[in-house]
């Protein structure tokens, strides 16, 4: 077997960031360096909250959690309660986290981390990604130690937050500018790839079956995530989009990829925030990312499932759900 990627996911649960923990926390082809957050699907002290929630049902005790940039760039942050819920993480029923966030900026920590680790560390940023621009803008000397971006975001079709543009990138074009135009090997996992990720009822039942906490915080998470995708867009299942790029990373042949140019829009009047993907080459301009155009799904929820399952852990419903995680 190959030795783990190591990574890191910068994310904002939100309920399929959520599952891009587990599927990192239970599969062997990835090794989890660390968990940072930033705000976006909710305010920061709400996603940090989610975080370490997660980490806690995933038993992820030694793994370092740290907050990072409580709002984008440039606009003010604008969350998705309507798609996450209040909490961001609206459904299931958690027990208290019996881990706490790290007394150090996101930022800081995965410089410390790409400077130190012996190997290039892949970056897995499931959210906005102003932490990732300011990583860049700020530690410039760890940016060779990127082994890759790998992230959710855009789409080479239609967005979800404006009829142009995906939620991560509309709510920091700003940041996402800076990432895309870096020069660091990036892939996009975008919603033309990952509205392939459907949490069927069939998923959700195998989730159910395994009898374990991990299990029934799925088929929770994901009961909640379908009543908003019915309710907003009409899917019939809620699609996952988070954990596509984790499987990118941990078996790239689940998610086929091309090469080619991809500008952030930061102008637009109807189109901010919109990923311009020249899918044909029709601009002439060299490719600056790798982007997911297909998803091999059964596949898919055939990893997703075997790691959470992986995960153990007994039923565990009885745990009282108290405790912010902000302390020891
Ligand atoms: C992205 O936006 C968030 O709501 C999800 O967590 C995902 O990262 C999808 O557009
Ligand atoms: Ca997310």
């Amino acid at each position: 077997m190959s030795v783990p990627v190591p990574i890191v996911i910068d994310c904002d649960p939100g309920h399929d960031d959520a599952l891009a923990i587990l599927l990192a926390a239970g599969d062997p082809a990835v090794d989890l360096l660390a968990v940072t957050t930033v705000a976006g699907n909710q305010t920061l002290d709400k996603t940090t909250l989610n975080a370490l929630r997660v980490c806690t049902v995933a038993g992820l005790t030694e793994v370092p959690v740290a907050a990072g940039c409580a709002s984008p760039l440039v606009e003010p942050l604008r969350v998705a309660e309507d798609v996450h819920g209040v909490s961001g993480l609206d459904g299931p029923r958690f027990p208290a986290p019996a881990v706490v966030a790290r007394p150090e900026h996101a930022v800081d920590l995965l410089a410390r981390i790409l400077a130190g680790h012996p190997e290039p560390v892949t970056l897995v940023p499931t959210a906005p990604l102003t932490n990732i621009a300011l990583l860049l803008t700020r530690h410039p000397e760890v940016a060779g130690r990127i082994g890759e971006i790998v992230l959710m975001g855009g789409s080479t079709e239609r967005g979800n937050t404006t009829p142009a543009a995906e939620f991560n990138i509309h709510t920091d074009p700003e940041a996402a500018d800076i990432v895309f135009r870096s020069g660091v090997p990036l892939t996009m996992c975008g919603l033309n790839v990952t509205h392939q990720a459907l949490a069927t009822p069939e998923v959700v039942a195998r989730f159910e079956a395994l009898g374990t906490e991990p299990g029934r915080i799925c088929a929770e998470l994901l009961g909640f995530f379908a009543g908003t995708y019915r309710r907003l867009w009409g899917f019939p299942a809620p699609p996952v989009h988070d954990p596509v790029a984790v499987a990118r990373v941990l078996d790239p042949g689940l998610v086929t990829c091309v090469d080619a140019h991809v500008a952030v829009e930061l102008h637009g009047r109807h189109t901010r925030g919109a990923t311009v993907v020249d899918l044909h080459g029709t601009l002439g301009r060299p490719p600056n990312a790798r982007v997911a155009v297909a998803l091999r799904t059964d596949a898919f929820w055939d990893r997703m499932v075997a790691a959470v399952a992986a995960l153990g852990g007994g039923p565990g419903r009885g745990a009282p759900a108290t405790g912010d995680g902000t302390g020891p």
